[in-house]
């Protein structure tokens, strides 16, 4: 008889919003003796499974990290390979399921200038089919905090014409449509932020598997929505016991 599926966690409202490093794709195919971008392609293929899941727990917003702005140092073989990989799971996977799933939608987190046109093309598309809909998945493609930051304050100022707030600047930010990460899990095991959600990441609590990428699974969100739900978020303040 085939294994029971893992049953999905109860969750409530103090977990709403998740960020996700989707690392280790690399050490997975060195692992089998694959190139770096057999890794990329099954980690690609794991993502709608942890994307229905968490919806069906009751997330309403998903960042995913696809490619920082550092990732344009890796060799140029794999970064172009990881641009068309993105841009065919966008357009097989992504768009088929805006269409048949109406709570579905994605937007983009990054300077979309800097992507190939037919990606940059297809991501304006994606968003368009969409813009708003109850479960949000943001994909981080050409994203970098430091980046986001600068350009948000720059836009801000522009527009205050003086010293700007904090309001004013989480206005320009690319997540100004969805709340903060009340968590962030990383895979692969690093215990870094590698320039993932440096402002709306101040308080989320994170939560470092050694899963890679490709494995992550039903048990791992299982273990990390625990550690979650095992952790006091004080803000800075002091709890009254
Ligand atoms: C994450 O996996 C995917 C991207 C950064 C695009 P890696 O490619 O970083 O995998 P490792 O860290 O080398 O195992
Ligand atoms: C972070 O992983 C970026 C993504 C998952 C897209 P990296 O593999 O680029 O991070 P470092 O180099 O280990 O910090
Ligand atoms: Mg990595």
């Amino acid at each position: 008889m085939a294994n029971k599926k893992t049953e999905l966690p109860k969750i409530d409202s103090r977990l709403n919003s998740i960020g996700i490093i989707m690392d280790g794709n690399g050490r997975w195919a060195k692992k089998r003796l694959l190139p770096r971008s057999a890794g990329h392609l099954a980690g690609a293929k794991v993502i709608e499974g942890v994307l229905n899941d968490l919806r069906e727990m009751g997330i309403h917003h998903v960042t995913l990290y696809a490619f920082s702005t550092e990732n344009w140092s890796r060799p140029k073989a794999e970064v172009d390979g990881l641009m068309k990989l993105i841009y065919k799971y966008l357009d097989e996977v992504v768009a088929k399921k805006i269409v048949e799933d109406g709570s579905f939608c994605m937007r983009f987190l990054g300077d979309k200038s800097r992507l190939p046109e037919k990606l940059r093309d297809k991501c304006i598309e994606i968003e368009n089919m969409a813009p708003d809909r109850e479960f949000v998945c943001n994909l981080a493609l050409n994203y970098g905090g430091r980046d986001e930051i600068i350009s948000a304050a720059n836009a801000a100022f522009a527009e205050c014409g003086g010293a700007i707030t904090k309001e004013d600047l989480e206005r320009h930010l690319y997540t100004s449509h969805s709340p903060d990460p009340d968590l962030i899990i990383r895979t692969g095991g690093e215990m870094r932020i590698s320039n993932f959600l440096l402002w709306q990441g101040a308080y989320s609590e994170l939560h470092v598997t050694d899963t890679l990428w490709p494995d992550f699974g039903r048990e791992d969100i299982v273990r990390a929505v625990e550690d979650f739900y095992s952790r006091q978020r004080r803000y800075g303040g002091v709890i009254e016991e």
